[in-house]
């Protein structure tokens, strides 16, 4: 076994934050080419390095190493071996998703599960689908408590623009407390995942507020007041989102990208922070659409731009507000 190095990437929502944390909801989500890297070797006992943290740790318990070392769990069980069985590696993960301390948030967490498993089963070589990592990587989460809508690991298992449709976590929860891992993954979760090959030309342009905000704390604040009239509004929204992105219909996309816009202003004031506001008011008058992405509240926002000379100008704007262009790719 020699030394093997694998990345995995960051992702933004485009549409249908929120209403996808309830079964049966889509959304379109953009993989973000920022990558963390992973390099596994052979070494004399299991030895686990982040840049996040600096310091290194075994399999004992570390609450800062307690995700990478689930995973690592998770795969060992998935190869229906102990660990002790197992060749022993040493784990070097780089690349934060950061920038002077303050996280992107384009989604560190899923990306550092979706890595470990993805980096030990090349290291085992044990070949791993895009949707058998999606489903260990889910797993993964859900057993410790997460409670995103896994959207996140759909879009970085597969590395690609998808249109995600969520599964009843519950359920799966419920699966994962009384039937062991094979049993769990060979049901039907009711997922679909696929790939969107957008027709669309433009650019595609993430501004990001410096301002960190925690998923987690968004979910709890926001949750109730998700309702059926928000669900059914935006389910609609994301599916001519989708077409529309397949087709290059710059029109639909801009009228249904501004309905999802409004619906998450219209389902909590948090959402839309000042910084936020000032991002989306950022495509004034321009050949773009602007908007907050994921639960807000600080991170990044998106925009698309029809427009060359439309893109410099928000770019501009956008610098004047304090944000940073984070990343850009033509469409
Ligand atoms: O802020 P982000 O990029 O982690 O996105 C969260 C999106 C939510 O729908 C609010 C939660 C989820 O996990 O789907
Ligand atoms: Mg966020």
């Amino acid at each position: 076994m020699t030394k093997i190095q694998v990345q995995t990437g960051g992702k933004l929502y485009v549409a249908g934050e929120y209403a996808v944390l309830e079964p049966g909801q889509s959304a379109i989500i953009k993989n973000i080419p920022i990558y963390m890297t992973a390099e596994v070797e052979p070494a004399p006992h299991i030895q686990l390095f982040s840049d996040m943290f600096n310091y290194s740790v075994g399999m004992q318990s570390d609450s800062n190493y307690a995700l990478i070392q689930e995973s690592i769990a998770v795969l060992a069980d998935y190869m229906g071996k102990s660990l002790e069985e197992l060749p022993p590696f040493s784990l070097s993960i780089t690349g934060k998703m950061e920038r002077d301390g303050i996280k992107f948030g384009i989604g560190s967490s899923g990306s550092v599960t979706v890595l470990v498993l993805k980096a030990l089963a090349a290291f085992y070589e044990l070949p791993l689908s895009a949707d058998s990592l999606f489903k260990l990587a889910s797993y993964t989460l859900i057993k410790r408590g997460d409670n995103g809508s896994m959207g996140d690991i759909a879009c970085i298992a597969y590395d690609d623009l998808v249109f995600f449709t969520a599964f009843d976590r519950s359920r799966v929860r419920g699966w994962i407390e009384d039937k062991d891992l094979q049993t769990v993954l060979e049901k039907n979760w009711g997922y679909k995942i696929e790939v969107i090959k957008s027709g669309l030309p433009c650019d595609f342009l993430v501004g990001w507020t410096r301002q960190p905000s925690i998923s987690k704390d968004m979910i709890n604040l926001v949750k109730s007041s998700i309702d059926e009239i928000f669900l059914r509004a935006t389910q609609a929204s994301v599916l001519a989102i989708k077409s529309a992105l397949e087709i290059g219909d710059k029109e639909t996309i801009k009228i249904e990208l501004e309905k999802v816009s409004d619906l998450l202003v219209g389902l909590n004031p948090a959402i839309y922070n000042e910084t936020l506001l000032d991002l989306k008011a950022a495509s004034q008058g321009l050949d773009v659409i602007a908007k907050s992405s994921g639960s807000g509240g600080g991170d990044c926002g998106i925009a698309l731009s029809f427009d060359e000379d439309d893109s410099k100008i928000l770019k501009k704007r956008w610098c004047q507000a304090g944000i940073d262009i984070l990343y850009e790719e033509k469409w």
